[in-house]
């Protein structure tokens, strides 16, 4: 049923067209409701949906408290000019809540999922009286969480679970044969400003996937004013993704002439096709340098900055 379409196989039109017969024919007269995280997958998958739906899909955008900076508020933005209508869920205690105490990486990604899809999705499918979710799970988090390297956050019935029992309603998922390079030529083709279908890839679990130990508000605050800093000193380059990471061993380091235990940001910044394997960009040393010097002087608290030069496998893109 996943049978896999590369992206030089893929035919965009007759993609979207078979799709959106999918989607009307799945949900029929009710209503359905997806989740926008304005990462590539979900902005695809928004468009595919309201080009089948029309009004009749809800759109929201939850806000966990661990996207990156101004997130919610320009994924709006975007979308309300293509004529679609995101409404912003406020969620972030929930999901900081859910988080508390947890330092396993496994443990992390099934708090956020229940979060999301039990606690979260769960109540709006209620009060929306929709039967549906539709989401952009692609093949990659399948292949991943069913090779026992990462349990993506949106993957479920390759676990053995069925959505309808474990809360309360189905899941459609129409980009599950394609990869991260044949969602980028849906969404071109569906519309989708140059902005967002060639965005760098973010996960589901956000910045969650990003602090390694316990996620909490400051770590939260440190690793999104490191990301922005990333984001922005990487953005002219040709990479497939770029990242901050807040380690949770803390060092050594000199603040204003006094010692001082800081912490630790690992940047991150791959070169990859599809996600499945990756190389880091060999970025030059003046980029290094300068990362290095925004970060320290601009996130309170980071006294020493890494670059991981490890490929994938055995390291993973993300670093939960
Ligand atoms: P990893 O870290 O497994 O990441 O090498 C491969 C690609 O998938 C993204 N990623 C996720 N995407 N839910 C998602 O939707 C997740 O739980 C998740 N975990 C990782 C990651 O950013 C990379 O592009």
């Amino acid at each position: 049923m996943n049978k896999e379409i590369t992206a030089s196989d893929l035919n965009p039109g007759q993609f979207i067209d078979e799709k959106v017969k999918d989607i009307m024919s799945a949900v029929g007269d009710g209503i359905a409701i997806n989740a926008l995280s304005g990462g590539v997958d979900s902005s695809t998958v928004t468009m595919l949906g309201h080009k089948a739906l029309g009004e009749r899909l809800k759109t929201v955008f939850i806000d966990n408290g661990l996207m990156r900076e101004g997130e919610p508020e320009m994924v709006k933005d975007v979308f309300r000019k293509l004529g679609i209508t995101a409404e912003i869920v406020d969620a972030r205690v929930e999901f900081l809540n859910a988080l508390r105490g947890i330092t396993d990486p496994e443990e992390k990604r099934e708090a956020i999922t229940q979060a999301f899809y039990r606690d979260v999705f769960g109540r709006i499918i209620k009060e929306s009286q929709a039967k549906h979710l539709l989401q952009g799970t692609i093949l990659t988090d399948i292949d991943e969480t069913v090779a026992g390297i990462k349990r993506q956050h949106n993957v479920f019935e390759q676990l053995g679970i069925d959505p309808q029992e474990a809360f309360g309603y189905q899941i459609i998922e129409p980009l599950v044969q394609l990869r991260k390079d044949g969602v980028r030529k849906v969404g071109r083709a569906l519309g989708l400003p140059t902005g967002m279908f060639d965005r760098i890839p973010f996960p589901g679990p956000a910045l969650a996937a990003r602090i390694i130990g316990e996620v909490t508000q400051e770590g939260l605050d440190t690793v999104r004013k490191a990301t922005s800093i990333v984001e922005e000193l990487l953005g002219d380059t040709e990479a497939f993704q770029y990242m901050a990471i807040l380690h949770e061993d803390r060092v050594t380091g000199i603040t204003q002439g006094k010692r001082e235990f800081g912490q630790q940001i690992e940047v991150r910044c791959w070169d990859s096709v599809d996600a499945r394997t990756a190389t880091p960009t060999k970025l030059s040393f003046d980029i290094l340098n300068e990362l290095a010097r925004q970060i320290i002087s601009q996130v309170p608290g980071i006294v020493s900055v890494t670059y991981n030069i490890a490929p994938k496998p055995p390291s993973t893109i993300e670093a939960v």
